[in-house]
């Protein structure tokens, strides 16, 4: 079993965390079922899943504190949170720094008029970024404005991490281009309904070479007339497009695996194939246009 590494307080902590994470780092999920509307009860369920697992880097599904079927513009203003003053950022804030975890999540954003549908990045030491989700799903485009990216990549000592979140998986772009800026993993909080994604990602992974964490939720959501049921199954991915875990389809659970991301370096396929270097991006040119 590995220890679990304490608070880190001075540079040679820091150096022996890296050092730690160049051998192993412990990646995965937090899977649960939020209900709808009650954020200080998801974000309860969330803190409780999260000091009971073991990990170094845990990503929460898609909108977690606030659930996902909204049925109204004034819901969304009711349950979206101004980013990193709102107290969902503000708990995680606190429950990583407690765990010595980075987490990534998803959570409805309020900025002045405007929502998001966003994950918040954050370390031990605090809050670091927002992702404001790009390719919007279904009734979502009722409700939040789409993120205009760009699609980034944050340190995390020796590694890098990409965030996106759900129905981003259907577009190969969004992988590419966060593998591209040196992700070695992918963080991708999801809500997922549709039932080809896990198998999707071992192809995203595989094309890329790099690992991905996608962190789904469970339940059925069923509000004035409208259902969905989630499907669960939240999966570490491989660069080999091994699955290395995969959770239940109703489970509440953390799921976490010890991974050594440098293996995300190595894009050689065989003694002739760099799967980067061999793109052809002049023969690609209509990936730009507009639509
Ligand atoms: C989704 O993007 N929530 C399917």
């Amino acid at each position: 079993m590995m220890k679990k590494m304490g608070n880190y307080k001075s540079r040679k902590d820091v150096v022996e965390k890296h050092y730690e994470w160049e051998r192993h780092m412990k990646a995965g999920f937090v899977q649960l079922e939020p209900l709808f509307g009650e954020v200080d009860q998801n974000i309860e369920k969330a803190e409780t899943l999260i000091d009971n697992a073991d990990a170094d880097l845990l990503v929460l599904p898609e909108l977690f504190n606030t659930g996902y079927v909204f049925t109204a513009k004034e819901e969304v203003a009711e349950l979206s949170e101004e980013i990193p003053q709102g107290k969902t950022t503000q708990a995680l804030c606190r429950i990583a720094k407690k765990n010595d975890v980075y987490l990534v999540a998803g959570l409805a954003e309020k900025s002045g008029e405007r929502y998001f549908n966003s994950a918040v990045i954050i370390s031990p030491q605090g809050y670091v970024g927002t992702y404001r989700k790009i390719h919007l799903f279904f009734e979502e485009k009722l409700w939040f404005d789409p993120g205009n990216g760009p699609f980034e990549v944050y340190d995390i000592g020796p590694y890098k991490f990409g965030v996106m979140i759900c129905f981003d998986w259907i577009f190969p772009e969004s992988m590419r281009v966060m593998s591209l800026k040196g992700a070695h993993i992918i963080c991708h909080s999801a809500n997922l309904v549709l039932p080809f994604c896990q198998d999707a990602m071992k192809t995203r992974c595989l094309e890329n070479r790099v690992f991905a964490v996608t962190s789904n939720r469970t339940g059925t959501e069923s509000r004035n007339g409208r259902s969905l049921r989630f499907t669960g199954k939240s999966q570490i991915t491989g660069p080999t497009a091994e699955v290395l875990y995969q959770a239940g389809p109703e489970s509440e659970e953390a799921g976490v695996v010890a991974v050594d991301l440098s293996r995300a370096e190595d894009k050689q396929l065989n003694e002739y194939n760099n799967i980067f270097r061999d793109r052809r991006p002049e023969v690609y040119g209509i990936l730009l246009n507009d639509r």
